[in-house]
């Protein structure tokens, strides 16, 4: 199956496209035509997918950013304007992710978490939206099934993840009017290195874990992309104000 070209001379500016998701992401729109500004704290993880991107033939610009940053943010993303002329379609997916018990989250621990979760798109978001404004654009915040649920060892995650949802929802009424879509995309469990680097206590209850275990296998990253591609392109334009999951099922117990 061929890929579509459903963004050709579009723009996309991406947050976390050094890893998992953000990578598969980028490497989906490049193939499809987009120009992508890719962002991320990892220079080595930036560089891996700009040249994955280039050297299949699609166009990749990269800059070392951290999204918690207000200042970063607004200079990035005028960065891209600069480079491709224009914004199409925002995606905020960096993330990060810990497993504490409650009593154990140390303030570095919080602020880590809510910053890059929450603070990071929302500075990213702001400075995409008059640029979105004029282009008619897309603005996509990856949420998790931990933003729809509580889930225990992770209250700092689900609370960002649930501020992440939140946001999204006031800021699509904010803009109902405009034609810019606002979605959320929200998915499970997915085998990318936030999983395998989230270190849950050893002395956890497991039996309070089972509700969000799930039914079905962890999705690919790439599973999740192509939910992305469809949310960003045209065939999405109903979709404005929502919480899209991808989580084979998860929260709809
Ligand atoms: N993996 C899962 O099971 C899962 C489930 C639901 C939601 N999510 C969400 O999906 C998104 C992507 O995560 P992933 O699973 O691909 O994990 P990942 O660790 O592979 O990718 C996250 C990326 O964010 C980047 N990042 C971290 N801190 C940053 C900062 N301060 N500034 C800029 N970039 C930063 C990392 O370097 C990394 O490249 C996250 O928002 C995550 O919360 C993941």
């Amino acid at each position: 199956m061929t890929d579509e070209q459903r963004f050709s001379g579009k723009t996309a500016f991406l947050t976390g496209v050094a890893s998992g998701l953000g990578r598969a992401t980028a490497m989906q729109l490049a193939r499809e035509g987009a120009s992508v500004f890719g962002v991320d704290v990892d220079a080595d993880g930036l560089n891996a997918t700009r040249a994955a991107i280039t050297d299949a033939g699609g166009a990749c610009e990269t800059r070392v950013v951290d999204v918690r940053s207000r200042d970063a943010c607004h200079d990035a993303v005028a960065a891209a304007v600069s480079e491709f002329g224009g914004l199409h379609i925002v995606g905020n997916i960096a993330g990060v992710a810990r497993s504490h018990h409650f009593t154990d989250v140390t303030e570095a621990d919080y602020d880590l978490i809510m910053g890059v979760n929450m603070a990071g798109m929302f500075w990213v978001s702001q400075a995409a939206m008059p640029h979105l404004l004029e282009s008619h654009g897309t603005l996509i915040n990856i949420a998790s099934n931990a933003g729809l649920m509580g889930q225990a060892y992770t209250v700092p995650y689900c609370t960002s993840k649930g501020a992440v949802v939140q946001f999204t929802k006031s800021l699509a009424m904010e803009y109902v009017k405009s034609d810019v879509r606002i979605n959320a995309l929200a998915p499970g469990g997915m085998k990318t290195a936030l999983v395998d680097g989230f270190n849950m206590p050893a002395d956890l209850d497991f039996s309070l874990m089972q509700n969000y275990m799930g039914y079905r296998d962890m999705a690919e990253a790439e599973e999740v992309a192509s939910v992305f591609a469809f949310l960003a392109s045209d065939a999405a334009s109903a979709v404005h104000g929502s919480i899209w999951s991808a989580d084979g099922g998860l929260t709809a117990s």
